[in-house]
């Protein structure tokens, strides 16, 4: 537990600085700022968030999918969860995906993530949350990466498939935890997200050489390591011969694999779950088989042991995406934000605190 004033001991009357609780505004800036080159300190904070979600010290309940029937691309998805630990902490991530938004330079995703008080519920922070949700995805990915290659030959060429800002994320993520790679392969449907990625590389200062490839089977068969972060709502990569070379396969987008790939892949997701629904490739194989035989475990079953990644089979991480890694990164952002001295609280937002006036 941080040294830092909670909001429970604002509200202690023995507490020199005791009061009603309070409520932070976290701006997406101030989230950046707290987030920005700690890449190694982040995937080590989801490491242990999800050994404690493997452990039990958390409640994840199903995310709740919002769709419009006018609008049927768009969705918003509410993952409520509690996370234990030293943490201690609940909260809701309240986020939505209208695809339409890059045609118009806004990205797909934005997000607030709401921080509740473990002893008395109050809600005490709210935080613009694409960047977090961003960067748990990354921190997970980088952390997959490497944990499901330790018993296999390191990937030295990646191949991005939809490179949009998922995939500039995960790729500053590999970056930051020391990966290099001899040779990056991307390939997307819209060629300004090719441009804007190859520049985002450049810029960066990218070793190694960027191959445009004019086909997903190009990009797939010269990579070791194939990243999809497309918005493809079902299968479209159906040959598993494509796979033949036995690649690490970090399934984000969890829709773009038809079921006959992972049924020739070990496949590993973050929870079983919530990783077999709403047509996710695992879901469409659990359909396909009605069965669950395709899976080999989890993330927290490599990581602490208990399943060894195949060397010599493709393997495949499919991860939902788990409400608990956004609250372990919230809280982290708000622990920093607050140890800075420079937390935006609200005047008066919770009012009329006094049960008979
Ligand atoms: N599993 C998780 O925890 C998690 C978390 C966050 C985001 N995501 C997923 O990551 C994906 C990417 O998100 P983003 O914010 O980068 O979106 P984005 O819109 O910025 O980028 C998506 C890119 O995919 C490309 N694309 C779409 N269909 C394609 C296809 N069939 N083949 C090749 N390229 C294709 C688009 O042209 C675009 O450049 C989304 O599906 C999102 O739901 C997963």
């Amino acid at each position: 537990m941080s040294n830092l004033l909670s909001p429970a001991d604002r509200r202690d009357p023995s507490h020199p600085a005791a009061g009603a609780p309070t409520f932070a505004v976290i701006s997406g800036a101030e989230v950046q700022q707290a987030l920005t080159g700690r890449e190694k300190q982040l995937v080590e904070l989801i490491d242990a968030t999800y050994r404690l979600h493997g452990a039990g010290e958390s409640v994840n309940p199903p995310s709740y999918f919002l769709r419009f029937p006018d609008r049927p691309t768009s969705r918003i998805i509410a993952l409520p969860a509690s996370l234990g630990g030293q943490t201690r902490v609940d909260g809701l991530k309240w986020i939505s995906s209208f695809p339409a938004n890059v045609d118009s330079g806004l990205p797909r995703a934005s997000a607030v993530l709401i921080l509740n008080d473990h002893d008395t519920g109050y809600p005490f922070a709210c935080l613009e949350s694409s960047v977090i949700s961003a960067t748990r995805t990354a921190a997970s990915a980088a952390l997959a990466a490497d944990r499901l290659s330790r018993t296999r030959t390191r990937p030295t060429r990646v191949g991005f498939f939809g490179t949009g800002l998922i995939a500039r994320y995960i790729h500053t993520y590999l970056a930051g935890t020391g990966w290099t790679f001899d040779e990056i392969g991307v390939y997307d449907v819209s060629a300004d997200s090719t441009e804007g990625f190859r520049g985002y590389l450049h810029q960066a200062g990218t070793t190694g050489r960027v191959s445009v490839h004019g086909s997903p089977e190009a990009l797939i068969r010269s990579s070791d390591l194939v990243v999809f972060a497309t918005v493809a709502g079902e299968p479209h990569v159906t040959d598993p011969a494509w796979f033949d070379h036995n690649p690490l396969v970090l399934h984000v987008s969890l829709r773009d694999l038809a079921p006959e790939i992972l049924l020739g892949s070990a496949n590993v997701v973050d929870d079983v779950e919530h990783c077999l629904k709403a047509n996710t490739s695992p879901h469409l194989a659990e359909q396909l088989t009605r069965g669950r035989d395709f899976l080999d475990g989890t993330l927290d079953d490599v990581l602490t042991g208990r399943l060894t990644p195949p060397a010599d089979r493709t393997v495949i991480f499919s991860p939902f995406g788990l409400g608990v890694l956004d609250l372990a990164v919230g809280k982290f952002v708000y622990d920093e934000v607050a140890r800075a001295g420079q937390l935006h609280l609200i005047d008066d937002f919770f009012h009329d605190l006094h049960r008979y006036g």
